[in-house]
């Protein structure tokens, strides 16, 4: 007989009176005199399936079996357990496929997720990383679902680049020199020259400007990939490797993207409600109280627009101690965002019209002079979670924001060529996934919405 899945025994009626194999890791084993349960897990519910063994009738040896960790295949029947809706199985055979000695990190007590981050091998099998990979998994899907509903195309940006698409030189060089030929060298272009590609190349930090590229063709196109971050920046929100989910809208003009950033939004988290609710409830319990309201009133609510400018005045008249400077033409950081989507708005914000001089070279310029057709989405607890803009369109203007930051445009003379030949009004942006899965499940730190955490200084 063929494994059933646990999510499917449990959901489906149908199953009850039945003879089924399942197989998965027993989380708890409770011996009793005449009665064995184990509380048995495969992954694809957040449930366990109890197990129930008669030991009077039962033929087997339980003692390979009743422990914590280890791996069994189960034959048996499904019956109704005592707690109403719920099943159980009546086991025949119990099968030892793996066992799992005693110095198995993952005993039945509570783990600190800092502890957890020690084991990456094994966390997947906490009920926290079964909930998260799972919300993961819906919360990517219906990304795609949105897009492809919405005609859009799908297109795969390449990884490996010579751009550096955010200005920002936080590149991780992709090379096959070696640290002989760095000896060897006689300067820095011969080494580069003698390089794999005989120019700079990296991994990815956005498939933007190629995005760009494809929306000039194929209208409305998205990307959703991993994108690479040599950001040195110790904090529970910055990943060295985080994917991005980044549409580009051919003809779009900022409030057009802007609508559909907000779409997308609300749809892909009423997946997650529709799709999730034991993991949500899950979350809730264990670490934000209110979330699935939360999460139920962004659905339902209208975001918020909210100028720079005013942001800025809001800001300096909060009264509040910031440890950074509040002052037009600087940057917002996180405990400026956070103020402004927790404590005065208490819901997700789009601030729009950021001063030029600290946004990308790509975005429009506005009329003021001053300021570009940019908007990054906060949300509470979070911060941002969406970067986004309108694109420069003009030739003269994007070549001229690209010299004056001192960029070499060489690298860029592909994307530069939209501008001449048949250049419109475009808009993008970029979602971090890690992100917008903190926001979902409440978990505060992105090392605990991956697989497998890639910050600063851990590789594991
Ligand atoms: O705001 P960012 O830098 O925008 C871009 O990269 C644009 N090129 C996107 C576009 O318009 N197509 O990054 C976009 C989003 C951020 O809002 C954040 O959610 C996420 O990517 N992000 C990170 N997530 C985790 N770790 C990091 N180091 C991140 N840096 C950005
Ligand atoms: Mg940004």
């Amino acid at each position: 007989m063929e494994n059933i899945d646990i999510a499917l025994i449990m959901s489906d009626k149908s199953y009850i009176g039945r003879e089924v194999v399942v197989a998965g890791w027993v989380r708890t084993a409770r011996d009793s005199k005449n009665m064995a349960f184990l509380a048995l897990n495969d992954g694809t519910t957040l449930k366990h399936l109890q197990i129930v063994v008669n030991k009077a009738e039962y033929a087997g040896d339980l003692s390979g079996v009743m422990k914590n960790g280890v791996s069994v295949k189960v034959s048996g029947k499904v019956v109704p357990a005592l707690k109403e809706g719920d099943v159980e199985v009546n086991a025949d055979k119990i099968e030892l496929l793996g066992d799992c000695p005693a110095d198995y990190p993952l005993q039945k007590k509570y783990h600190s997720m800092e502890f957890l981050r020690t084991i990456p091998a094994l966390r997947p099998r906490t009920n926290t990383f079964n909930a998260m990979l799972r919300v993961r998994s819906k919360l990517s899907f219906a990304i795609h679902r949105f897009f492809q509903e919405n005609g859009f195309t799908y297109v795969h940006t390449p990884i490996i680049t010579g751009s550096d698409c955010e200005g920002a030189g936080e590149i991780f060089r992709v090379t096959t020199n070696t640290y002989a030929d760095a000896l060897k060298a006689k300067d820095e272009d011969s080494y580069i020259l003698g390089d794999f590609f005989g120019r700079k190349a990296g991994l990815t930090v956005s498939g933007q400007l190629e995005g760009e590229v494809a929306a000039m063709a194929m209208g409305k196109i998205y990307t959703f990939g991993p994108t690479f971050r040599a950001e040195n920046s110790n904090t529970p929100r910055h990943a060295a490797e985080f994917w991005q989910v980044e549409p580009e809208v051919a003809f779009a003009k900022l409030p057009d993207i802007i609508k559909i950033a907000e779409s997308m939004i609300k749809y892909i988290i009423k997946a997650v409600l529709d799709e999730c609710p034991d993991e949500i409830a899950f979350f809730e319990n264990a670490f934000e109280k209110g979330l699935r309201d939360k999460l139920q009133s962004v659905v339902d609510s209208e975001f918020a627009i909210l100028d720079y400018a005013d942001a800025i005045e809001i800001l300096k008249k909060s009264g509040q101690t910031f440890q950074y400077p509040v002052e037009w033409g600087l940057d917002l950081q996180s405990e400026h965002e956070r103020y402004i989507t927790e404590q005065v708005l208490g819901k997700p914000v789009f601030i729009i019209n950021y001063p030029k001089h600290i946004k990308s070279f790509y975005m429009k310029q506005n009329d003021d002079g001053k300021t570009v057709a940019a908007t990054d989405l906060l949300v509470p607890g979070v911060g941002e979670i969406i970067g986004c803009s309108e694109r420069e369109e003009s030739y003269d203007k994007l070549k001229a924001a690209m010299v004056e930051r001192g960029m070499n445009l060489a690298d860029y003379e592909g994307y530069l060529e939209l501008r001449k030949y048949g250049t419109v009004p475009h808009s993008g942006y970029g979602l971090g996934l890690e992100r917008i899965l903190m926001y979902v499940t409440g978990i505060n730190n992105i090392r605990d919405v991956q697989l497998f955490a890639r910050t600063a200084g851990d590789l594991m």
